[in-house]
């Protein structure tokens, strides 16, 4: 009995003497959130003059309009001048509104079009919001088939669109 008493007392210091030191708490992981951003630029280049893209563009709009029934369309045309076609999109769910510009800028070397191009959402945005104006403006470009034109060239990056990297657009 006693040398049970003295062994585990004795368990019992070596425990406190050789525990060394508490080991840190592991750091919990950040939560990794999606950025955000509620909008999207690009900058299209074009071999074709200004007119064409634009009309090709604004064809577009008409086929993904709210009307043809299409989920992720709901393209509605707002304006076009000789500058800049604006168009506005709702989303599916009906709670997201963005407004699409594309400001044309014709080449002055060859008969070419420099387009800037940007998706914005309007009002609150989500973490999503994003996806969604990156999906704006590449769905009209891959639904029309610009950007099959021989020369065309599309310059953005993920600080001016971050869903780039995320997502894969589709049109329904
Ligand atoms: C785009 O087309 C519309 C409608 O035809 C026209 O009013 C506008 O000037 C055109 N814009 C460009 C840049 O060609
Ligand atoms: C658009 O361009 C046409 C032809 O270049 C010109 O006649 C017209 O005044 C321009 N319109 C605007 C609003 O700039």
């Amino acid at each position: 009995m006693r040398i049970v008493l003295v062994l585990s007392l004795a368990a019992a210091l070596c425990a406190v003497l050789f525990a060394g030191p508490n080991p840190k708490p592991t750091p919990k992981p950040r939560p990794t959130k999606a950025p955000v951003q509620s909008s999207c630029k690009a900058i299209w280049l074009f071999t074709t003059p200004c007119a064409e893209i634009n009309s090709t563009l604004i064809q577009q709009v008409k086929v993904f309009s709210p009307n043809a029934g299409c989920g992720d369309c709901n393209y509605l045309f707002v304006s076009a001048d000789n500058v800049t076609l604006t168009v506005d999109h709702t989303s599916a769910d009906g709670f997201g509104a963005e407004t699409i510009s594309f400001k044309f800028t014709p080449s002055l070397l060859a008969p070419g079009c420099q387009m800037f191009v940007q998706s914005q959402s309007i009002g609150p945005t989500t973490t999503t919001d994003d996806a969604i104006n990156y999906c704006n403006i590449y769905n009209l470009l891959t639904g029309s088939g610009l950007d099959l034109q021989p020369g065309f060239l599309d310059k953005t990056n993920k600080w001016v669109c971050p869903a780039i990297a995320l997502t894969k657009c589709t049109t329904q």
